[in-house]
């Protein structure tokens, strides 16, 4: 295989960029994410690609559940705040408010929308795990344009 012909056609893929959240313990984490996309109508699923090496990767295999935030276009700032792992930096939550709902998982009262899985399945495969979630509760706190990977000039891919 050309592995740069691999690089660019995987990073042919569009995606949004979200803050997904879980438990740890008695705490919440989050995590920035591109890689979520829905998977079935009834029941409603939606997987995620998790990077196993994380604290959040062992907060949802813990906890079984994960919320996703749907950040709003110019939302960027918000996105960055979660991208570092918390092994190492600490709270990222700072003064970023958030609150929960039915799973516990952390939903940032900035997002445009918001809903939270319980695990069905994991497919504990390569360097990130594929987790399925069904959607237990979801939330619209305001209508806009969803943020994308694209209008942050980042890659996570490829
Ligand atoms: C643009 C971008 C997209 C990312 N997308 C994902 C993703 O889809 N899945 C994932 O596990 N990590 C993704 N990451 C990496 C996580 O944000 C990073 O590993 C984070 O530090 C994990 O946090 P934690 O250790 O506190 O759980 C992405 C990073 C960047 C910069």
């Amino acid at each position: 295989m050309d592995a740069q012909a691999k690089k660019t056609a995987l990073r042919g893929i569009t995606y949004g960029l979200y803050v997904i959240g879980t438990k740890v313990g008695d705490d919440v984490n989050a995590f920035t994410g591109n890689w979520v996309t829905q998977t079935s109508f009834e029941p409603p699923l939606v997987a995620i690609g998790v990077k196993k090496d994380t604290t959040s990767y062992e907060g949802i295999r813990e906890s079984g559940v994960f919320s996703v935030n749907v950040l709003e276009s110019g939302q960027k700032d918000l996105a960055f705040s979660f991208f570092k792992p918390v092994s190492r930096v600490g709270n990222k939550f700072g003064d970023v408010e958030f609150y929960t709902s039915t799973t516990g998982s952390p939903i940032l009262k900035d997002a445009l929308y918001w809903f939270e899985c319980k695990v069905t399945d994991t497919v504990d495969r390569g360097d990130h795990a594929l987790v399925v979630g069904e959607v237990v509760d979801a939330g619209v706190h305001r209508e806009g344009d969803p943020l994308t990977l694209k209008e942050t000039g980042l890659f996570y891919g490829g």
